[in-house]
């Protein structure tokens, strides 16, 4: 009787907990809480007849939108060409899907009566900063703001204290202005990647404690940011233009687990000897820089990639500075593929130190 009431739960359960790889919001997929009664991203345009919510649905619904029956607090506006944000949002709203029109901004009051807005989706328009700024600082619900793909050139000031994941992938950003962040104390996702952000001011990430994914890739950097939040275990710097790294660059970051830096110009003689030296480290992605030898790394990584460097030679310090029943180096993954180096390079000592690897590609 009670295994079959556990499995009853079981089978209810399994399937509530949904993801939806949501290409369309930025890539990192979103986690949909159907407890919460979150509703699905997906568009419904094609898959439903608008005709017919209106039919079932007698609650107000603004015309440019759906409003499905099973969702709602949810209202799917998205790629339907506007221009202004529809008029008479209902209350009820906390789902709120814009992606894909040409919005360039909103009224002062435009938010003021969805004062319960969870989740707003404004991807691919062409929203201007100052057209932004403080318009949904009240809005102390909000836990994600997605709008990659617009025209924003500094993060918009006066953010909600409550948003969980900030997604400002592709647009035009080239400033962070001093204390954007300092209230997001909730914030754990900051996509910023696709921008023109030059340099990391010391201000410029301060107040985010709880912070975990920092995407900085495809920026402007020729130097490695400090001043980043100290809390993050992913953080992702590939395709700008870093050329070094010093001792001190990852210093405090006790809880980073997979850092990515491929396609920069990274170089030895710019590398610190100790620049990797975090035992937390995962995954260490160096590939397509200008290396000439393998940077030394800890013993605790297990995904190293180094393809399409110039590399010449394989040393087995990099790996193990000495070797013994418990010091051998963990990587599983090793790829040196598109150096200038063989199978023949390796030296006789390396599957004492390699001792679980698992695939070595040259
Ligand atoms: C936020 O709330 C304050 C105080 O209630 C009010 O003065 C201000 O106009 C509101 N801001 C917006 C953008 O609605
Ligand atoms: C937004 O940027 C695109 C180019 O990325 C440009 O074509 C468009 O005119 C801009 N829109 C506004 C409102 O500035
Ligand atoms: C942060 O999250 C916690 C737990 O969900 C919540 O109690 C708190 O109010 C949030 N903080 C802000 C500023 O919204
Ligand atoms: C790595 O850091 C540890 C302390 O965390 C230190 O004892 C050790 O000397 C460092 N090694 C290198 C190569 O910098
Ligand atoms: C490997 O690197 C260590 C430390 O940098 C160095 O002392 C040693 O000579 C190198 N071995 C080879 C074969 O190049």
């Amino acid at each position: 009787m009670e295994i079959r009431s556990l499995l009853l739960i079981l089978s209810v359960c399994g399937p509530t907990w949904a993801t939806t790889l949501d290409m369309d919001y930025g890539g990192v997929p979103l986690w949909i809480n159907r407890f919460l009664g979150e509703p699905s991203v997906l568009t419904l345009r094609d898959r439903m007849e608008p005709g017919w919510f209106r039919a079932v649905n007698r609650q107000s619904c603004p015309l440019e939108c759906d409003c499905p029956i099973q969702w709602p607090t949810a209202l799917y506006c998205e790629y339907r060409g506007l221009h202004q944000l529809p008029e008479g949002l209902p209350s009820r709203t906390q789902y709120l899907f814009l992606q894909g029109n040409a919005l360039t901004g909103f009224n002062s009051r435009a938010f003021a009566y969805a004062s319960n807005l969870r989740w707003l989706f404004l991807d691919r328009n062409q929203v201007l900063s100052e057209r932004f700024d403080h318009m949904l600082s009240n809005h102390t619900r909000l836990v994600y703001l997605f709008m990659n793909h617009n025209n924003l050139t500094e993060v918009p000031a006066g953010l909600p204290s409550g948003l969980k994941q900030l997604r400002l992938a592709y647009n035009h950003i080239e400033k962070i202005p001093p204390g954007a962040f300092q209230n997001l104390q909730n914030l754990t996702l900051l996509l910023l990647q696709g921008n023109h952000l030059k340099a990391i001011g010391e201000a410029d990430f301060k107040g985010l404690p709880f912070l975990n994914l920092l995407d900085l890739s495809h920026n402007l950097l020729d130097t490695f940011p400090k001043h980043l939040p100290p809390s993050v275990q992913q953080l992702y710097l590939t395709s700008n233009a870093l050329t070094g790294m010093s001792e001190d660059s990852l210093q405090g970051f006790n809880g980073l687990h997979y850092l990515r830096l491929s396609h920069n110009q990274l170089k030895n003689e710019g590398l610190a000897y100790g620049a990797f030296n975090v035992t937390s480290l995962v995954e260490l992605d160096l590939s397509y820089n200008q290396l000439t030898e393998i940077p030394v790394v800890p013993t605790t990584l297990q995904y190293f990639y180094l393809e399409v460097n110039h590399i010449r030679e394989f040393n087995v310090s990099s790996f193990c500075r000495k070797m013994g029943p418990t010091s051998y180096s963990r990587i599983k993954i090793l790829r040196l593929d598109g150096n200038k180096m063989t199978h023949h390079q390796l030296p006789p000592d390396w599957p004492f130190c390699l001792r679980v690897l698992y695939n070595i590609y040259i």
